[in-house]
């Protein structure tokens, strides 16, 4: 896979990631959240965070997730272009999937912007299938599909 050449750290932020953080948001989204969000969400409970960090330490992709009763809802996906299409979403996504199965967990839900077809073609080729619309979710009142990975069923 090539996100291995890439040789990533994976591992949850802290603190002193939240200025980083607020860069590369900065970097993939035309809304960006503002870095005290950040800041409260690395401290709180219930998480599934994760980042991607390349060998010299710079961010390259970061998930953030928050549980939902059985369900893992992502708030946060993004990788910095300059590491694009080289399956960090994807890894972040399968370490979540497989946190999900670990954890006795049901689902990962997610929002997206029905004109980000990079992002929904990522999450089609992951199994994740469309489960409902959010008029006018965005700022700029663009809808949201949701989208929903359900852990497969055992035999
Ligand atoms: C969407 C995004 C997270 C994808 O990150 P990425 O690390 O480049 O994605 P990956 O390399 O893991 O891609 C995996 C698969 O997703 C699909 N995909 C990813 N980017 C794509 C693009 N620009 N066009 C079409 N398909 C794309 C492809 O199927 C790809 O597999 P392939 O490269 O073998 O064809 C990234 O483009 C991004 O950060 N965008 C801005 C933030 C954003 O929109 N986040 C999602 C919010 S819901």
């Amino acid at each position: 896979m090539a996100v291995r050449a890439l040789r990533p750290t994976i591992r949850p932020p802290g603190p002193g990631d939240a200025r980083a953080l607020e860069e590369a948001e900065r970097e993939c989204f035309p809304d960006p959240w503002p870095g005290h969000l950040f800041l409260a969400e690395v401290r709180a409970p219930g998480r599934f965070h994760r980042l991607a960090l390349a060998p010299d330490g710079q961010l390259m992709a970061y998930l953030l997730g928050v549980w939902q009763y059985l369900d893992l809802h992502i708030l946060k996906i993004a990788t910095r272009p300059p590491w694009r299409r080289q399956g960090l979403a994807r890894h972040l996504l399968v370490l979540a999937g497989e946190h999900v199965m670990e954890a006795g967990g049901e689902s990962v839900t997610l929002e997206v912007r029905e004109s980000n077809q990079a992002a929904i073609q990522l999450y089609r080729t992951l199994g994740y299938e469309l489960k409902g619309r959010r008029p006018h979710y965005y700022g700029d009142g663009e809808d949201a599909l949701i989208m929903t990975w359900r852990v497969p069923r055992s035999q």
